[in-house]
């Protein structure tokens, strides 16, 4: 794997040796600190974030790398007219690797065809997200210490929330899951997820518009915004948006064990008073997001012999 396009891209044994080389960088920072020394990653960021790209750089940093990039869209050649192809091969003479995010879907698969360098993919439009899913993926290792047989709820914008559809992805390669959608009628998970990954790999799910009904069975649940700016009108998006809400007495029939996740940021969907919950985990996550990513960008820049 040159590339992390899609969390499919690396198998569960790839996903399993990330996630140890995360726990030894959790344990022992300082053996990697030079890592990177000397190599630079660039940030191609056509589509606002905060955690994503500073935790890109974070990562980056305390590998002992540098980082080079944008923010935003227009203060790159893209205002100019530069197509996603030019630009990564442009980038490729400059970097060692490539974190990119795009408000269009397969824009980082482009990325990666015409450069010469990995390029990993920070979310391309409502497609996926495969960094969210391995911060993701490694959050619920540290809190449940497996994959198999938890009942995951994923609440919110089952439709346009891309990080919901790569974490779907890589739950159904794992034994004894079982998924329940939770959601507004109108936002309900795209029918081509349900088909190509849930009844393909025969996971067992549930679909609800009860977020409370639903909670006592769940071992995780997984909290999402409603995605305005993939909205085509503004009073849609007003009247969805406040439709889940987690307040504490909401989670008095749920599991002592549950772990309550969120890819951030969040909007009103989590109370502030669940986050002294310990069942509360989407800041650890947060922290999370830089040791998975740190070694991913190990991996990629091992196996391009970088
Ligand atoms: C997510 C995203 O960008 O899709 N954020 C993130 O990467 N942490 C979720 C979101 O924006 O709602």
């Amino acid at each position: 794997m040159k590339s992390l396009i899609d969390i499919l891209d690396l198998t569960t044994a790839e996903i399993d040796e990330l996630i140890q080389t995360a726990c030894d960088i959790i344990e022992h920072p300082q053996k990697y600190s030079e890592s990177c020394k000397g190599k630079k990653l660039a940030t191609l960021f056509f589509e606002p974030s905060t955690r994503t790209r500073l935790s890109f750089e974070a990562a980056m940093y305390e590998l002992g790398g540098n980082v080079i990039g944008f923010s935003e869209a227009n203060s790159s050649s893209a205002a100019k007219g530069e197509s996603v192809a030019d630009t990564a091969q442009v980038i490729s003479c400059y970097a060692d690797i490539i974190a990119m995010r795009h408000p269009k879907e397969g824009a980082a698969y482009v990325a990666a065809q015409n450069a010469s360098i990995p390029v990993i993919n920070a979310g391309d439009g409502g497609h996926c997200h495969p960094t969210q899913t391995l911060t993701d993926l490694l959050t619920i290792y540290r809190e449940k210490g497996r994959f198999e047989n938890l009942t995951v709820g994923l609440c919110g914008d089952l439709k346009f929330g891309r990080t919901v559809h790569s974490l779907i992805n890589a739950l159904s390669r794992y034994s004894g899951i079982k998924i329940v959608l939770i959601s507004p009628e109108e936002l309900k998970l795209p029918s081509y997820v349900k088909k190509d990954i849930l009844q393909k790999n025969h996971i067992p799910y549930e679909q609800t518009t009860d977020l409370q009904a639903a909670l006592p069975q769940l071992d995780i649940l997984y909290m999402t915004r409603v995605q305005r700016e993939r909205f085509f009108n503004e009073e849609d998006y007003l009247r969805l948006k406040d439709s889940y809400i987690l307040e504490p007495k909401k989670l008095q029939k749920a599991k002592s064990d549950l772990c309550i996740m969120h890819p951030l940021p969040r909007v009103n969907e989590i109370s502030v008073a669940v986050d002294k919950d310990p069942r509360a985990c989407y800041f650890k996550q947060v922290l999370y997001g830089k040791f998975i990513r740190m070694a991913l960008i190990l991996k990629l820049l091992e196996e391009a012999g970088k």
